[in-house]
């Protein structure tokens, strides 16, 4: 394998600026496929704002952020193979926790073949999951985080590591190849944080590359 493509992530002199003061100032870091990071300071030192970048919910105000070599400094979120678990969780209150982790997956498309048009081009068509599919996909993430008989739970019940889960469970249905975790030693069990990565990445049976977290 080429050294380019064992970088799954590299930062490039980034830089933060919020109102002309600077909270992340020229970083410059390689995470390789597989490895797992975490990001220790202070707190306000930049931790959130890094993982916010490399996940595309910031823009850095100078340097460049590269996934599997290329550029993705101006890529949009969703258009990142990179999934994050925020520091407050953000399950919706309202459903269950199967619900939680299906949400995602009934609003999206997937690609179904192609098809030709009148002006004889080829284009890609695309389908939602089936019912079959989605239950298939969020009871092999529940699975994942050891939650397997809780999907009918509403989350409000849930203790605050069982939270957790649900929200890393919401991530990976989704079948990152990177898992940002802001925080994850700020509620819930840090047992299961630290025996988390050889677990699961052993359970997962997609091609999870990295996983980044900050505690
Ligand atoms: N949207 C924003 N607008 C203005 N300033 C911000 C914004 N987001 C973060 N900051 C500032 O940037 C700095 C870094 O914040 P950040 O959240 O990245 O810190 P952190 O290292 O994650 O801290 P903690 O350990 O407390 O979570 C802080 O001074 C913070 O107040
Ligand atoms: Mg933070």
């Amino acid at each position: 394998m080429d050294e380019k493509s064992t970088k799954i992530i590299e930062l490039k002199n980034v830089s933060k600026a919020y109102d002309g003061k600077l909270a992340v100032k020229d970083i410059t870091l390689s995470i390789k496929r597989g490895e797992f990071v975490t990001l220790l300071g202070p707190s306000g030192c930049g931790k959130t704002t890094t993982l916010r970048m490399i996940a595309g919910f910031e823009m850095p105000t100078s340097g460049e952020i590269f996934f599997d070599g290329q550029n993705i400094t101006g890529v949009p979120p969703h258009m990142r193979r990179v999934n994050t678990v925020f520091q407050r969780y953000a399950l919706f209150p309202h459903l269950t926790v199967f619900g939680n982790i299906a949400f995602g997956l009934k609003l999206k498309s997937v690609p179904s073949g192609t098809r030709v048009d009148k002006k004889g081009n080829l284009l890609q068509t695309f389908r939602k999951y089936t019912k079959d599919e989605i239950k298939a996909k969020v009871d092999a993430a529940l699975k994942m985080v050891d939650l397997e008989d809780y999907g009918y739970r509403n989350v409000s019940s849930l203790s605050g590591g069982q939270m957790q889960r649900v929200a890393i469970a919401r991530a990976l249905v989704n079948e990152p190849e990177v898992l940002l975790l802001d925080e994850p030693l700020g509620r819930g069990s840090r047992l299961f944080f630290f025996h988390l990565p050889a677990a699961f990445i052993a359970r997962t049976d997609f091609r999870l590359k990295s996983l980044i977290a900050h505690c």
